[in-house]
């Protein structure tokens, strides 16, 4: 199940409007999240290639206003969703590790996770590991994790749901909401993730988030 909260932090004038449903990044998203074989060797080669390509600029993405509308959305899904256990965050789709600074106070450790190089080697120094995999095969033993952040980043369901532990949550986050182009609403991800999950979900700013916990887990020990 999952509970909406209400928004408490207002939408700006002037989301960038970058993607809707006829995006091509968002039928590659559904795909990844609701075919165990929607993750081909050929899409994978094509996805690089162009994080690769976009990784010079990523930081100038959105006019500028990215920054301040992504601190918005994560710091009020860290906030208002109740306690994460503060163990290791693995950050799937890190990208240059715009999310990264916000999650390390949060956290004992926090591994960011890109599939393309060009992405890490552009992260700034925020105090965390860095780490070039692919989300579709974590190199991070069942159980391992505490939180798995994924901040416009492609949702793989089975690795989310083998490398989190028993209370172990998704922080699910895209910074312009349904016009980000790897975008799936709360519902779809509680809705991909195998066996039964429940959370809280909310917009802030420019974007949305949901926060999704095993149902019935008792939250951090
Ligand atoms: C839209 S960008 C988001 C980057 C960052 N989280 C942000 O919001 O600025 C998506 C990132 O996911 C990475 N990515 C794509 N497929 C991946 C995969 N299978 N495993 C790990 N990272 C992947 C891309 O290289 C890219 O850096």
């Amino acid at each position: 199940m999952l509970r909406v909260l209400p928004r408490v932090i207002p939408e700006a004038p002037g989301r960038p409007e970058l993607a809707g449903e006829d995006h091509p990044m968002r039928k590659v998203t559904r795909q990844i999240a609701f075919d165990p074989d929607g993750w081909t060797p050929e899409r994978a080669a094509k996805v690089l290639e162009l994080f690769d390509s976009l990784a010079p600029t990523w930081d100038q993405r959105d006019g500028g206003g990215r920054g301040d509308a992504l601190r918005l959305v994560l710091g009020d899904a860290l906030d208002r969703a109740g306690p994460i256990r503060p163990g290791l965050c693995l950050e799937v789709g890190c990208g240059t590790g715009s999310a990264t600074g916000q999650l390390v106070p949060r956290f004992a450790g926090v591994v960011g996770l890109d599939l393309s190089y060009e992405m890490l080697v552009r992260a700034s120094g925020a105090p965390s590991g860095r780490l070039q995999a692919d989300g579709a095969n974590l190199p991070v033993r069942n159980g391992g994790a505490d939180a798995v952040a994924l901040v416009n980043a492609f949702l793989f369901p089975g690795e989310v749901n083998r490398v989190l532990g028993p209370t172990g949550a998704v922080i699910w986050v895209n910074t312009l909401g349904d016009r980000t182009p790897i975008h799936l609403p709360a519902d779809d991800v509680l809705a991909a993730l195998p066996g039964d999950w429940e959370g809280v979900a909310s917009e802030a700013g420019w974007g949305t988030w949901a926060v999704l916990r095993r149902a019935g887990s008792a939250g951090p020990t």
